[in-house]
């Protein structure tokens, strides 16, 4: 249903370029999470943006992305986002505004985007809400953003995005902001809605492990490219990329220790994984090639060879 080909993106400032993105390719088919892992600047919020054409005008953008097999172009993702693609942004708290009371917020998507009169309209907030797991919809609907827990607030943010039943939901760190029981909870309800709706759902995390048992899929970014991508089953029963290991066993202290035992060895890669790689060795340092399979993706030379 989507399709990124061969994404490369680089933001331009006044100073200096950044390649945020290398050469990323992935896929959300209808009824499918797919959970884009990576540490915290690896580009998740970028490919995201590139998806809805949110980002900066300066921004150098190579590659295509197709929505049911059409290209998605500035012209056309005018019409799909927000209805047929739907976008949970990273400060989905922002998304609100304070001053005004969540009802009249939530109707103001349907009369934007439909034709229902106020009675409809109403109707299909109720309806929505109460597939979310609200059991007090009027109460909820009655109250400003800054009254609802941050739990109740990314439901009420939730129903807002899928009231247009679009195809495609991406929720860019839908866990961040909220305690540990409910983010299984939260990610539950997303897996509900995936099979109720047929939703295809891109779930970005930095969080592998909270993750892991809710995708479908998994890409794993690291410094903007696709280190490990194929059937979450596959990849979490048995990681074949060495960050992949790292992120599952969650060794958050592994960059200062090994890039100090790096540096002593003055060890200088083309991967751009091998400053931090227990597994880095002679074979990286000839051009990393990926092992591609049917539905598996993994760029390390120690995998494919
Ligand atoms: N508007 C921007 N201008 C310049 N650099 C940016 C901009 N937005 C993000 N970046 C840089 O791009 C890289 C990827 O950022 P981002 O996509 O936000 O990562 P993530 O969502 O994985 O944390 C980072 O190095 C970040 O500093
Ligand atoms: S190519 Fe080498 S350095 Fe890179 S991830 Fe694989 S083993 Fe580690
Ligand atoms: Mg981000």
């Amino acid at each position: 249903m989507l399709n990124i080909n061969h994404l490369s993106v680089t933001y331009h400032n006044s100073e200096f370029a950044t390649k945020a993105v290398n050469d990323v390719s992935l896929a959300i088919s209808q009824s499918e999470i797919v959970g884009l892992v990576g540490e915290s600047g690896s580009g998740k919020t970028t490919i995201a943006n590139s998806i809805l054409d949110l980002l900066p005008e300066k921004t150098e953008i190579a590659g295509k992305t197709f929505f049911d097999g059409k290209e998605l172009s500035k012209r056309t993702i005018q019409t799909i986002r927000g209805k047929d693609i739907s976008y949970i942004s990273q400060n989905f708290y922002t998304s609100l505004d304070k001053n005004i009371r969540v009802g009249k917020q939530f109707d103001l998507i349907l009369r934007s985007n439909t034709t229902l009169n106020r009675k409809a309209r109403k109707e299909k907030i109720c309806q929505i809400m109460k597939e979310l797991n609200f059991q007090n919809v009027e109460e909820v609907l009655s109250q400003y953003p800054f009254q609802l827990s941050g739990g109740m607030l990314q439901r009420v943010i939730i129903a807002m995005a899928i009231v247009l039943r679009p195809k495609i939901l991406i929720a860019d760190e839908p866990t961040s902001a909220i305690d540990s029981m409910s983010k299984n909870s939260l990610l539950t309800l997303l897996a509900g809605l995936k099979e109720k709706f047929d939703l295809g759902i891109l779930i970005i995390s930095h969080d592998l492990r909270i993750i892991k048992d809710y995708a479908d899929t998994l890409v794993v970014l690291y410094q903007g490219e696709v280190m490990e991508k194929g059937k979450n089953s596959n990849i979490y029963n048995s990681p074949r990329h060495p960050y992949t290991k790292m992120l599952l066993e969650s060794k958050p202290d592994f960059k200062k220790k090994v890039l100090r035992e790096k540096k002593l060895l003055r060890v200088k890669q083309k991967c751009v994984f091998s400053p931090y790689c227990p597994e880095c060795n002679g074979v990286c340092n000839s051009d990393i090639k990926a092992v591609i399979e049917e539905n598996y993706y993994c760029k390390c030379n120690v995998c494919k060879y």
